[in-house]
């Protein structure tokens, strides 16, 4: 990688005072960006929860880009709008939710949690005679958020976005990275009556864990005035692979879903989706009205997106889901579930490497044995670093139980086979020219 201060001098010209050439000036972004970009979109990154690009939702999001249309009413983009509207139900069916659930095609999973946890939030404050809209929360019962102990940032920053207040926020241990069902009971009966918001897991970011829906969600549901929303941002799509569907049974009964598309399913970025099993209160928390705007008779997505105006960005996943059918789907999420095991699986049977999380889904934790005398911590982001700078493959690091690890994280099409093998090779041949340069035993305390 160039270093940021060389980037930041390639790009920060005085802004010219005349209009140039625009083949220049794309010529320009495409040199100044080397050595800038990530490989993101190959088959051997690995790193954070970065899905790759099908080549059908690129050709889609170009035609996106063309058509330059205002995705927000059907009025402005009639056909647009109809295929937000197929899209959603195709969404909802393959990921086995409810198909009357309300839907809306978001950025990203972040603002997907943002939009349940404001339906959430309308719907148990009206339902205890409180308007949070129209009057504040000031004049609300207060709302509690119950999440788990690793649950995404995302939530915690939804949760600040909407005025609920991160003092709000419990949060619920977990066992083997799944919410303990006998604390989340105590929690909801120390909340009692109070208007509260239970946020789910499919698919922990570290973990790659799947939350025992039915026990926890049936726990949460007897309670009163209790909301269950669920972060699925890779994790949902589970749904679509009849080999893991099993890791989100029961995930139907929640009240909302959020996810995204530009992870799984390699749709371009941004690309996420939130389901609700309550229209009425999605539409309340996020439709608009103004005397300049038409409403048409079909679907209009600005009633569903905390959005004005917006890309059309249900087109790339609709040519995607359309291009892959339902058997390619579910191969797409098998191929990057199986990689992955198979990844941590080799890694860990090799010379100073111990698992640490075995992937149930396509996420898995390692952790690299320390040489004696050296940081443990330290040792781990050496190594990945090491891994990074070999240039064959790319993985991230991560703090799990208070020990740095390397994540194992396959979400691409593009992934193969042969980059599997590339990339073990490449973990075992940097790790034994590091070890080799420490010239000292493996200190075995540390696993
Ligand atoms: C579990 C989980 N939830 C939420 C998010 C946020 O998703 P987005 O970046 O699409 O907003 C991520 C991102 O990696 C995630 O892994």
């Amino acid at each position: 990688m160039v270093p940021i201060d060389e980037l930041r001098s390639r790009f920060d010209l005085d802004l010219p005072a005349h209009g140039g050439n625009a083949g220049d000036v794309i010529d320009l972004l495409v040199d100044a960006t080397d050595g800038g970009l990530m490989a993101s979109a190959g088959g051997r990154f690995f790193g954070w929860v970065t899905g790759g690009v099908h080549p059908a939702g690129v050709a889609a999001d170009w035609l996106v880009s063309a058509w330059d249309q205002n995705a927000a009413l059907a009025a402005c983009a009639p056909a647009l709008a109809i295929v937000e509207e197929i899209t959603g139900a195709w969404m909802l069916d393959l990921l086995r939710l409810p198909p009357e659930s309300s839907f809306a095609f978001t950025t990203g999973c972040q603002m997907a949690h943002v939009t349940a946890l404001a339906a959430a939030r309308r719907h148990l404050l009206l339902s205890l005679g409180s308007d949070p809209d129209q009057h504040g929360l000031a004049a609300c019962p207060q709302l509690q958020v119950i999440g788990s102990e690793h649950g995404h940032g995302s939530i915690d920053r939804a949760v600040r976005l909407l005025g609920i207040g991160l003092d709000n926020i419990t949060q619920v241990p977990t066992v083997n990275g799944c919410t303990h069902l006998a604390a989340l009971e105590r929690e909801l009966d120390r909340a009692g009556s109070a208007p509260k918001i239970v946020c789910l897991s499919a698919g922990d970011v570290n973990t790659g864990s799947f939350d025992d829906f039915p026990a926890l969600i049936a726990a949460a549901h007897r309670s009163p005035n209790t909301w269950v929303h669920v972060d699925g941002a890779f994790g949902l799509w589970a749904g679509a692979s009849s080999k893991h569907r099993h890791l989100v049974a029961g995930v139907s009964d929640a009240d909302s879903w959020a996810t995204d598309s530009h992870k799984m399913l390699n749709a371009p970025f941004d690309s996420g989706f939130v389901a609700t099993r309550w229209p009425q209160a999605h539409r309340g928390a996020m439709s608009v009205e103004a005397s300049y705007i038409t409403f048409d008779s079909a679907r209009d997505p600005i009633d569903w997106n905390p959005e004005w105006s917006r890309r059309a960005r249900s087109v790339p996943v609709y040519a995607i889901l359309a291009t892959l059918g339902r058997s390619g789907v579910g191969d797409l999420i098998d191929r990057c579930c199986n990689f992955a095991g198979e990844i941590a699986e080799r890694l860990a049977a090799s010379p100073g490497i111990d698992a640490v999380t075995v992937p149930s889904f396509n996420q898995g934790l390692v952790r690299f044995q320390v040489p004696v005398g050296q940081d443990p911590d330290r040792w781990n982001d050496h190594v990945i670093d090491c891994v990074a700078a070999d240039g064959d493959v790319f993985f991230t690091g991560t703090t799990y139980e208070g020990r740095r690890c390397m994540r194992i994280s396959v979400c691409s099409w593009a992934t193969t086979q042969q980059d599997v093998d590339l990339a073990v090779a490449a973990v075992r041949r940097v790790l034994a020219a590091e070890t080799q340069a420490e010239d000292v035993a493996i200190d075995t305390n540390d696993s």
